[in-house]
């Protein structure tokens, strides 16, 4: 577990450790590239890209073990659309069809999974003005400062290569209580979409994330992830857009997963403790 999240998310920890795991914090000393980072870099909070490498280095030491990159690859992506067709079935329930559809992005999986169906359906010819923005931490914004070039999944350069926006392999994000978007690159499928002026990209700080999410669990009543809370924060943005314009927008955005393992952030910010 990316050692960042390992002391922020303390619970997601114990819920690993409930059905069985042995949880370490990486990078850790118990893989030969776990090391050399930690000599590298004695301080790090770690990295996906670097917990990606040591997971791959026990799988390749175990016969045993079998290793899945997560939602940086397009077949994930694809498996993801499951939530843009339920998505498409709610909207027709009730009468509706996005202008604008919003997600988060850390590998990729939950924005294209909710946007993909929806940009399938313009692509393929439905008279359709929908926009679709990918929203990053401003720490980690690969759509947006990234280069669209080659380059390795995991930090340690043990994948293959994927054509993405990168802020290069190596790149260590600060820390910070989104976890889940600290990750140095955008899916290819996603990437390829951006370059090509099809998606939008935006980027939001931690406070700010922070403060939509709070209104959000006022009006709702869900606390939702960090995570989610940039893709709240693209929508109240874009709502506030259609005010200032006096204009009437149907926007659907993906709430990606709940923040009760988060409170420790949610304390943070409350408490002023969030640079
Ligand atoms: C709640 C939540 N949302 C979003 C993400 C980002 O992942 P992806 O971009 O693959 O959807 C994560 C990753 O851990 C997450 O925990």
């Amino acid at each position: 577990m990316v050692k960042i999240s390992f002391e922020q998310k303390p619970y997601r920890k114990v819920i690993m450790q409930t059905f069985g795991a042995d949880v370490t914090p990486s990078p850790s000393n118990t893989t030969e590239i776990g090391k050399k980072m930690l000599e590298q870099y004695p301080d790090t909070s770690g990295s996906l890209g670097m917990a990606v490498s040591e997971a791959i280095e026990v799988a390749m030491k175990n016969k045993e073990a079998k290793y899945a990159l997560g939602s940086v690859l397009n077949h994930v992506l694809l498996h993801q659309t499951i939530i843009g067709q339920e998505a498409i079935g709610q909207m027709e329930k009730v009468g509706e069809y996005p202008d604008v559809v919003i997600g988060c992005c850390g590998g990729g999986s939950n924005f294209a999974g909710i946007a993909f169906p929806f940009l399938a359906q313009k692509l393929a010819g439905k008279k359709t003005k929908t926009r679709f923005i990918g929203v990053e931490p401003k720490s980690c914004a690969s759509m947006s400062q990234g280069q669209y070039r080659y380059d390795h999944g995991d930090t340690a350069k043990l994948t293959p290569l994927f054509m993405m926006e990168t802020l290069g392999c190596d790149f260590v994000p600060p820390s910070e209580h989104s976890g889940g978007l600290r990750y140095h690159g955008i899916a290819p499928l996603i990437a390829f979409l951006h370059h090509e002026g099809l998606i939008e990209a935006r980027n939001y700080d931690q406070k700010e994330i922070f403060a939509s999410a709070i209104d959000f669990a006022k009006a709702e009543g869900i606390i939702p992830a960090p995570e989610s809370a940039h893709a709240i924060k693209a929508t109240i943005d874009e709502a506030l857009r259609c005010k200032k314009e006096n204009k009437k927008e149907t926007i659907v955005f993906c709430l990606s997963g709940h923040g009760m393992l988060d409170l420790k952030g949610y304390e943070d910010y409350l408490s002023g403790k969030i640079k």
